[in-house]
């Protein structure tokens, strides 16, 4: 069976509290998937990481111990991302690569869910690294954005990427991140280069809307943006 990792944003899941809606739809759609992908879900952080890592920062911790605290949010999140899965989710969060790929191994029925894994990275780049790990035919990136743009997307004149190389991706996520603070690249630079070393193929689509994540699932046509 072909294996697909789901990256699901923070914002998607916890966008100030949890959208349980969004989460049932996400869940009936990987189950009726499930015959014929074998998913694992890794789960970003959301509102929940970022107020409790500026709540350690205000209390004086360093950024270690701040992306800690965001990395305990990422897996509450897994946890209720699993909690709708119900009992198609491999039971227990992972934390680090090898559990993850030895319960991916396992259990081919099952979804693998997991959060954050060290101080430092994003969930994006864990995502990436799990989709290589587990030989993932392919990752799909749900987030609220629904594509890549060669600008930030409410910049006027923002061209959308319906297809696009890794290495266009790659440079792309660099000529962001020398910008200002502000300018929040849709997937993080590392995750970048580690979907363009393998090259993963990866899709970009609005999370929200289940048809296009379902497209992209399937590897097929979609409004997103298709990294091959
Ligand atoms: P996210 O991947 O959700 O970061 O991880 P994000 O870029 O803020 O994404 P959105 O806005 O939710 O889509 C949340 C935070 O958790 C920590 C980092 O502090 C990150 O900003 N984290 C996550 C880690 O330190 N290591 C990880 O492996 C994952």
């Amino acid at each position: 069976m072909s294996r697909v990792v789901l990256s699901v944003g923070g914002s998607l899941i916890n966008p100030g509290k949890v959208d349980v809606l969004f989460l049932q739809k996400l869940a009936k759609l990987v189950n009726a998937l499930s015959k014929e992908f074998q998913f694992a879900v890794i789960s970003g952080g959301g509102t929940p990481a970022r107020e409790y890592a500026s709540a350690v920062r205000a209390l004086g911790g360093n950024e270690f111990v701040a992306d800690e605290a965001a990395i305990l949010m990422t897996r509450a999140n897994a946890f209720i991302a699993a909690s709708a899965l119900g009992e198609r989710a491999y039971p227990g969060v992972m934390e680090d690569f090898n559990r993850a790929a030895e319960a991916v191994a396992v259990a081919e029925r099952r979804v693998v869910v997991m959060g954050g894994t060290i101080p430092g990275f994003t969930t994006d780049a864990d995502a990436a690294l799990l989709a290589e790990k587990i030989r993932a035919r392919r990752l799909v990136n749900l987030s609220n954005i629904d594509a890549i743009y060669d600008r930030p997307p409410r910049r006027a004149g923002a061209k959308k990427f319906s297809r696009m190389t890794h290495s266009q991706l790659v440079k792309l996520a660099n000529e962001y991140d020398m910008r200002k603070a502000g300018t929040h690249f849709v997937f993080d630079n590392i995750a970048c280069k580690i979907i363009a070393r393998s090259k993963m193929e990866t899709h970009f689509v609005n999370g929200k809307d289940l048809k296009q994540v379902e497209a992209a699932i399937r590897g097929g046509k979609h409004d997103g943006t298709t990294v091959k």
